[in-house]
């Protein structure tokens, strides 16, 4: 069986391990912290593994993919032998680029390279080793071993073939890739995403509405269409003669709250503060990890109602 290494083992590279063991791959999972991967990490894969098997989306016994995860004590040591390798370090470029200089150093000419950044261009940190054509970002949805969404973003020097053959392991691991057409920073899930927390601060942050009432927009109004159907899609289906009817009636409204959102908001420390205090309110800081686990059942649930849709 092909093998593949995930560098770092936090919240991301955990997750990662499990999308690549539950695909059959042998896993060798490295952490800068000695001990962390067989301490938290592995145990927390293992626990994963279980939620899946519960909700019936796993195909094997718990410990028959958990086996598949083998710490790795460097990065010389897991990249050896390896098809595709995973980075998830910390979001600092430095950081990233040693860390690639490193697995290029050790790695086979032809294994894919790719990274978990949430938001830098991979041409800050992807071009500086032998063979960067081999080098690319595939920025997943945290946690990745729940949420299919990937993001394929190349550098100027990632080759096509790099790309196409990244985008066909990541979908026969079960994940749904998008593959950039040019490179942007944030990519587009982070841009999506932060410019709308950007506004949602902005209307918190000047007494519109509270925190909870932002999330509440999200999970009981526009979250129950986006879960199945995109903005593109909503506006398509919102007029009877589709995108260009809604355009032809809407426009002018959409370029003016579109002028109008303050991504630009200058949120002040006092004002996450408040947020921060009415959150842990409704959700005590001791109830996070019970709420997570809670979070990811949503997800699971949500995602089977998606496949018996689909059929
Ligand atoms: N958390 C998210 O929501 C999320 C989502 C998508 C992408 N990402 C990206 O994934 C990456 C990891 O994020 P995270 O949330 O898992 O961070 P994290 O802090 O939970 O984990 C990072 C891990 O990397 C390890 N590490 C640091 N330097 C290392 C090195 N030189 N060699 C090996 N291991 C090293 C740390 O010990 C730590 O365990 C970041 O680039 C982040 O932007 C995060």
């Amino acid at each position: 069986m092909s093998r593949v290494a995930c560098i770092g083992a936090g919240t991301v590279g955990r997750a990662w391990a499990v999308v690549f063991a539950r695909a059959g791959y042998d896993v060798a999972l490295n952490d800068a912290i000695a001990g962390e991967v067989e301490r938290t990490a592995i145990p927390g894969a293992r626990r994963t593994l279980e939620l899946l098997a519960e909700n019936g989306l796993l195909s094997e016994d718990v410990e028959t993919v958990v086996a598949r995860i083998r710490p790795a004590g460097s990065i010389a040591e897991a990249v050896t032998d390896v098809v595709f390798v995973q980075e998830s370090v910390r979001e600092d470029v430095a950081v990233k680029r040693e860390v690639f200089s490193e697995i290029a150093a050790h790695a086979p000419a032809d294994t894919i390279l790719a990274s978990s950044t949430s938001a830098i261009p991979g041409s800050d940190f992807l071009t500086h080793f032998a063979h960067p054509e081999r080098a690319l970002v595939v920025h997943p949805v945290n946690p990745p071993s729940l949420i299919p969404l990937v993001e394929l973003c190349g550098t100027g020097t990632t080759s096509p073939e790099t790309i196409a053959a990244a985008r066909q392991l990541m979908t026969e691991a079960g994940m749904r890739p998008i593959v950039l057409k040019k490179e942007i920073d944030g990519f587009i899930l982070n841009r999506l995403q932060f410019t709308l927390v950007a506004e949602a601060l902005h209307l918190v942050g000047e007494g519109y509405c509270t925190p909870e009432d932002i999330d509440a927009v999200l999970t009981y109004g526009l979250a129950l269409r986006w879960a199945s159907i995109g903005p593109f899609e909503v506006a398509h289906l919102n007029a009877p003669d589709g995108l260009q009817g809604f355009v032809n009636r809407l426009g002018p409204m959409m370029r003016q709250l579109g002028a109008a959102a303050r991504t630009d908001y200058d949120w002040t420390e006092e004002q996450i503060a408040s947020a921060h205090a009415q959150l842990a309110e409704r959700i005590p800081l001791d109830t996070i990890a019970d709420r997570q686990a809670w979070r990811d059942q949503q997800i699971l649930a949500l995602r089977q109602l998606k496949q018996q849709a689909l059929g």
